[in-house]
């Protein structure tokens, strides 16, 4: 294979990437770029791919999850704290159901940037650029709007610098009543059939948190600092590229703008830029795995050529429909290469849906189909599902039908606010986890 550089990947065919007006201020900002600290550290990063291979091993469990395309508008204490809120809450109730330490990954401080199926949008007879994400361009639909811009690559930058800055601080300071399950919104308990065994649930966590505080003496929120780790899709490459440097005293090349970058359906190209540039970085790495055309055993000799614990995360997103079809296929070919991977379920963007008034949604009770699938079929075919990459939003949006208050297509319109895909809403992400942990457990 050809000598690996962190711009090695320009001379492939690079899909998804936006089309600039002008070369030379894309080379400035990526300039700009690469001189500024970095967003995370090689040390956080060996210490995730040593979770991750636990997580393979059943010794632990990754739950990633966050927003689908976070929003520049996004970046205010609130949302940040909403968002941390319901990935920690969801992780609470996945380390007591499971018995197993929960990974919290956020789809977070950096996930600005959008894959899309067509490069221009026609509305009404004009036609623009799609949008990219707050990273390439804005939502609106003008011009100027649509008009990729390279100043974003530095103001998305810098927003996931006060994101995790914050989040950090957060955690830091404790975040002290998350471990207080009285004190969460867990209105929609009764709304369900199953508010008994919610109730349970809940009891039965806020007990053994009493418990471990009695024991210690002091706060759990105290005792029990949280690690929490930072991912995105990979997908804008002057952006991961300005990035990735090497650290003294330690081999290879590091993407210090996330611990845990992923790769998306659409960029899985064996010979495309994206496979390029992944195979150079030292980071965990996730791809996604639908009905795209992959060739498992090409994907692991380039990506994952020295089997290395933890290095490789495949992310299947099939849909509830194709998952009993194609989950075995899956297994199968990873088992054929004698490596190990860690699997993942996404159990959303294989079950988007669009309702007869044309609003992209995605049903509760499919998300779950999908996911205790993938469960049932890694167990009976002896290997491990060792987390869940969700999307989910800590306010109560209307994004997707279903959970314990029934939302229906009718409530879509009330809190609609995605800028791509239908996210859980805090209610359905604590009901899921609920559900999973059940099955997990
Ligand atoms: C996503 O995770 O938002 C996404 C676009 O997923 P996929 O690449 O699996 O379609
Ligand atoms: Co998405």
């Amino acid at each position: 294979m050809s000598q690996w550089t962190p711009t090695s990947w320009q001379d492939k065919k690079v899909a998804q990437q936006p089309t600039y007006a002008d070369s030379a201020s894309v080379e400035t900002a990526v300039k700009a770029l690469s001189s500024l600290p970095p967003l995370v550290s090689s040390w956080e990063i060996e210490t995730l791919k040593s979770q991750l291979a636990d997580a393979a091993n059943g010794k632990r469990f990754l739950l990633q999850a966050g927003d689908c395309a976070e929003r520049f508008a996004d970046c205010t204490p609130e949302r940040i704290t909403e968002q941390l809120k319901v990935l920690l809450q969801m992780s609470l109730v996945l380390v007591h159901s499971t018995k197993r330490r929960v990974i919290r990954v956020g789809r977070l401080a950096g996930q600005y940037a959008k894959p899309r199926s067509s490069d221009m949008e026609t509305i009404d007879g004009v036609t623009l650029p799609s949008y990219r994400g707050d990273l390439v361009n804005d939502i609106e639909f003008s011009e100027i709007a649509r008009m990729p811009n390279p100043n974003r690559l530095l103001r998305g930058f810098e927003r996931s610098a006060m994101t995790i800055n914050f989040v950090r601080a957060l955690i830091d300071g404790g975040f002290a009543d998350l471990h207080h399950p009285e004190y969460w919104d867990l209105g929609f308990v009764e709304h369900s059939p199953k508010a008994s065994e919610y109730q349970a649930i809940v009891a039965s966590i806020a007990e053994s948190l009493r418990f471990m505080e009695t024991l210690a003496g002091e706060a759990v929120g105290a005792i029990n600092r949280v690690e929490f780790f930072t991912s995105h899709e990979g997908l804008h490459l002057h952006y991961e590229q300005a990035q990735t440097r090497q650290v003294p005293r330690r081999d290879g090349w590091y993407d210090l703008s996330c611990h845990f970058p992923w790769i998306g359906a659409r960029t899985t190209d064996i010979d495309g830029g994206h496979i390029d540039f992944f195979r150079g970085i030292a980071n965990p790495i996730g791809v996604k795995i639908g009905t795209h055309d992959v060739t498992i055993e090409k994907l692991l000799d380039v990506l994952h050529p020295n089997n290395e614990p933890g290095r490789l995360t495949l992310i299947h997103r099939y849909g509830a429909e194709k998952i009993a079809d194609e989950l075995p296929k899956l297994i199968d070919a990873v088992k054929a290469t004698g490596k190990q991977v860690l699997f993942i379920s996404d159990p959303m963007h294989g079950n988007t849906k669009k309702t007869d008034r044309g609003i992209k949604t995605r049903n509760f009770d499919s998300i779950l189909l999908e996911l205790e699938h993938s469960i049932d079929i890694h167990k009976s075919m002896d290997s491990t599902l060792g987390g869940v990459h969700v999307e989910v939003c800590g306010q109560n949006v209307t994004e997707c039908t279903g959970g314990a208050r029934g939302l229906d297509e009718a409530g879509l319109g009330d809190a609609y606010e995605t800028l791509v895909d239908p996210r859980l809403n805090y209610e359905q992400s604590i009901e899921l986890a609920m559900l999973v942990g059940q099955k997990l457990g």
